[in-house]
């Protein structure tokens, strides 16, 4: 089968090769998935990159096959599956990729059922696609600092209501999955979405926030001993200067979710949190994996496409996505697919169709 992947550091090294060994399946819950389209995210981008001190080539396999998630085809189930495996197969599915397997940038991938979710028949693959990373770090995030999501919608319409959420870097894809997730289920909710751009602040008013800031005003939101912002979901490094604004900004009682890592986290200075007797979490979407599936992700992958389907959401598709043969042709080309989700001003989601036939 045909694979992109990396048999050294860095972005150019990535190339097609033509003959990498089909996956098969190992466990009883493994499925093997053809990949219809990959899901990208910066994390892509970042483990091409980001080389150890010392190492030459990436670890463990060669090539290194990066893409975390996508939609494709149930192609076979393991001969030791169950009832339930058995009974995807064939059926269209959104998957989350386990990081320690081969990733999405492939013709076929194993996938453990239990990260997979059937695609209604009236949801595109493309669309799809757009939920495994951003849409579950969304959901998660969400429910972090306590904006559960269902896909009953609303409790009520002033759900929300007298409170404010504040998304620290909203254009994004995981951005625009929280506000259209948040203003799903709050449509009261005030959201407020820190941006770099005039087209970042459209974008973020097109997914449903009230209004944008600059980034570099938070404090402009009234911070001090009341603080204004009830949930804050931060989706930049939490530098020092970004984290004083953020806790200046804190109500009392209030949550702050952390999405994105860096050295920042490393000396972080609670005593304005502890004051505001604010809780201060984290969110990684493979943490799950790691600990043997603690979370139902098929479950929020789930919710969501239903979300979808009463139209609730829509995917935050960005405006190349439809891009769709040079994206899998010229993705490690210079500005291609790679670059683009690696820039850190994605406006929503890109994917990225697989070639199948001779392509
Ligand atoms: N922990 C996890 O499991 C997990 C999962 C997914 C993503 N992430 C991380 O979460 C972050 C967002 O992911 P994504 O997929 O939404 O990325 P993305 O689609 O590439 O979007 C990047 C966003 O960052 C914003 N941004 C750029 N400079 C900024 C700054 N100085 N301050 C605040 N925001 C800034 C951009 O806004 P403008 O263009 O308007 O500047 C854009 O909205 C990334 O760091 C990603 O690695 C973590």
């Amino acid at each position: 089968m045909k694979v992109l992947g990396a048999s050294k550091f860095g972005r150019q090294s990535l190339r097609f090769f033509s003959h990498h060994p089909k996956p098969h399946c190992i466990s009883p819950t493994d499925v093997i998935i053809k990949v219809e389209y990959s899901d990208l995210n910066p994390v892509d981008h970042h483990k091409l990159n980001s080389r150890p001190a010392g190492a030459e080539t990436p670890p463990d396999r060669t090539p290194f096959i990066v893409g975390f998630g996508g939609s494709g085809v149930i192609e076979s189930v393991s001969e030791m599956a169950d009832e339930q495996s058995r009974g995807l197969l064939n059926k269209r599915v959104v998957f989350i990729a386990d990081p320690s397997n081969d990733g999405s940038y492939s013709q076929y991938i194993r996938c453990d059922r239990r990260i997979v979710a059937i695609i209604p028949d009236d949801i595109p693959f493309h669309e799809a696609a757009s939920i495994p990373i951003a849409g579950c770090t969304a959901f998660e995030s969400l429910a972090k600092v306590g904006l559960s999501v269902t896909d009953f919608g609303p409790e009520s319409e002033s759900a929300g209501d007298g409170k404010r959420l504040l998304i620290v870097g909203g254009s994004g894809g995981v951005g625009s999955w929280i506000t259209q997730l948040a203003r799903s289920n709050y449509p009261k909710l005030d959201i407020v979405c820190t941006v770099g751009s005039e087209d970042s602040s459209h974008w973020c008013k097109k997914m449903g926030c009230d209004r944008t800031i600059k980034h570099d005003e938070i404090n402009t939101l009234g911070g001090g001993p009341k603080g204004s912002c009830n949930y804050i979901i931060c989706l930049t490094e939490p530098t020092q200067t970004v984290f004083t604004s953020l806790t200046e900004v804190l109500r009392p009682y209030g949550q702050i979710c952390l999405v994105a890592a860096g050295d920042g986290i490393k000396s972080l200075d609670l005593s304005f949190v502890f004051f505001k007797c604010g809780t201060v979490s984290t969110q990684t979407v493979f943490s799950s994996i790691r600990v043997g599936y603690c979370l139902d992700q098929a479950n929020e992958m789930a919710i969501i496409l239903r979300l979808m389907g009463t139209k609730r959401v829509t995917a935050p598709m960005n405006d190349n996505w439809n891009n769709i043969e040079s994206g899998w042709k010229e993705c490690n080309k210079e500005g291609g697919y790679i670059d683009v989700v690696g820039s850190g001003h994605m406006k929503g989601k890109l994917v990225m169709k697989i070639g199948h036939h001779g392509s």
